[in-house]
């Protein structure tokens, strides 16, 4: 294959561009798009700029991009969650390579329908799954592997959703509604369900569940909580979720910048939340200060669709007056577990539970691995990752990683750029090879995930061989 590879990007919102297409923008020799689609003019047209996109290459839809000749060897699809299953399918059959966003279907049909096709075509497939490519789990999987903890006999991992990113994305946001995306477990938790089963190294047996959205219900609000924050609520200097204080006084970030060990980020903490007025002041004389006065990263951003990007005060303010994103937490159309435990035994006695919730005071992933030689205790936060490992022979203990929150730090560390990375060599090198996994692999994280909330809802426990056999009458 030639370089660079030509791509097509069908859906130019945050993963299209902050990530597939920045990462296009910093490795031109490797990846160049030629084609955009998304309905949103502003968003196809910024998009098309920013890579040289001719005019008659942008498409409103993923049917018009995928409706005539082939374009190019690879399709990008980063629609959201329930509008993943039709371009993949067609993006397959016309002969495109496809790098699709997680998770890879909203129902286990057409997840099944994606890897049949995989299969029939013989095209590539890679499912967005970042966290298997960031240097902390890639250092976990090289300790599994060189057998520093024995056999593993059990995991104990966490998903902690920080509150207000649980607010931001699943009441207020595109994965609230069942009816609009997908279940929590199988949105928020494909990548952790596809760790365990990297991790063990063997396939599950046997599944159970419980969870519930406990707390953000009408009858929680506190009183006299209007549907709209900004409609005068009374809760409004107490309440977490009281959505200027998020989108507009950014607690949250400034939360995180706090808890960092760096001492300028603390610092300049310190001065976006106790002096906004000198801020605003100095960010006039010196524009690198605007970063922090006007921030535009997540969950900010959602803020803005296709309006004009005012991220002043009042702008924000403005629209939280009608945006989802302003209204009150206990009067959403949310119907999204808040919290989930999953249990897990493995075909090889390995034994694993996962628990997933949105109540964390800070975002991130915490892992324990009890195994026969020795424990590794792991945190995966943004505001900073760290390894530890507990021998028992010698009962020493080992600080093996450790890496600070920066200002690159994201929800998945370098994950996102390392995956394309390994997407685009394994074109390149073994055209036939699929990247890291074979797509039957990688359904088996959504697998997992559906059986969890099969199990949660039926109040069984799914024995995993009969749950894999209905599949495949799919
Ligand atoms: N891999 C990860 O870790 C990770 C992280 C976050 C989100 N995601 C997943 O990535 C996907 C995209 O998420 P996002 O936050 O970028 O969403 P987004 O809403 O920002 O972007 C989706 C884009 O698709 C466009 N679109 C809608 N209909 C379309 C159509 N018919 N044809 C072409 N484009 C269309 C929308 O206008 C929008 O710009 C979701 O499935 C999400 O779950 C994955």
């Amino acid at each position: 294959m030639n370089l660079p590879i030509k791509a097509i990007l069908i859906g130019a919102g945050r993963r299209g561009v902050q990530v597939y297409g920045r990462y296009a923008l910093k490795n031109k020799k490797k990846i160049k798009f030629i084609a955009v689609a998304d309905p949103i003019k502003t968003r196809r047209q910024k998009f098309a700029k920013l890579h040289g996109i001719a005019p008659n290459r942008c498409y409103k839809s993923w049917e018009a991009i995928l409706k005539g000749d082939k374009l190019a060897d690879i399709a990008f699809i980063c629609t959201q969650d329930q509008l993943h299953t039709e371009p993949c399918l067609l993006a397959l059959e016309k002969g495109y390579h496809v790098l699709l966003e997680k998770p890879m279907a909203h129902t286990l049909e057409d997840c099944i329908k994606i890897v049949k096709k995989v299969e029939k075509t013989g095209m590539m497939l890679g499912v967005s799954h970042v966290l298997r490519y960031t240097d902390f789990f890639s250092t976990i999987f090289r300790i599994i592997q060189k057998g520093v903890l024995g056999d593993i006999v059990n995991i104990t991992h966490r998903e902690n959703v920080m509150w207000y990113h649980y607010a931001h994305s699943y009441i207020r946001g595109p994965w609230a509604n069942l009816e609009k995306s997908s279940p929590m477990i199988l949105a928020k938790c494909c990548h952790d369900f596809d760790l365990l089963f990297y991790m063990v190294g063997s396939y599950p047996k046997k599944i159970s569940s419980f969870g519930n959205l406990l707390h953000f219900k009408p009858e929680n609000a506190p009183k006299g909580a209007p549907h709209y924050c900004l409609d005068g609520c009374l809760a409004k200097d107490n309440c977490l979720y009281y959505a200027p204080r998020i989108y507009i006084d950014i607690k949250p970030q400034i939360q995180l910048m706090e808890k960092s060990e760096n001492k300028l980020l603390k610092m300049l903490a310190k001065l976006r939340k106790n002096h906004v007025n000198f801020l605003t002041y100095i960010s006039k004389l010196i524009p690198q200060f605007k970063v922090l006065r006007y921030y535009k990263g997540f969950p900010v951003s959602y803020l803005y669709t296709d309006q004009k990007e005012d991220y002043s005060d009042g702008a924000k303010a403005k629209i939280l007056k009608t945006s989802p994103y302003g209204r009150c937490v206990y009067h959403c159309d949310n119907n999204v577990v808040d919290h989930q435990v999953v249990n897990i035994e493995f075909k090889n006695g390995v034994t694993a539970n996962l628990t997933m919730h949105g109540f964390s005071e800070r975002e991130g992933r915490t892992l324990r691995i009890d195994g026969t030689k020795a424990t590794l205790i792991g945190e995966f936060h943004i505001s900073g990752e760290k390894i530890v490992l507990y021998d028992h022979f010698s009962g020493k203990e080992k600080l093996v990683f450790k890496k600070k929150l920066t200002r690159e730090s994201g929800e998945h560390g370098v994950g996102d750029f390392e995956l394309v990375d390994a997407f685009i060599e394994s074109l390149i090198y073994k055209e036939k090879a699929q990247p890291l996994t074979n797509a039957r692999e990688t359904v088996e994280s959504h697998l997992m995930a559906f059986a969890a909330n099969e199990s949660r809802l039926k109040g069984i426990v799914i024995d995993m061989d009969e749950f894999r056999k209905r599949v495949e009458q799919f």
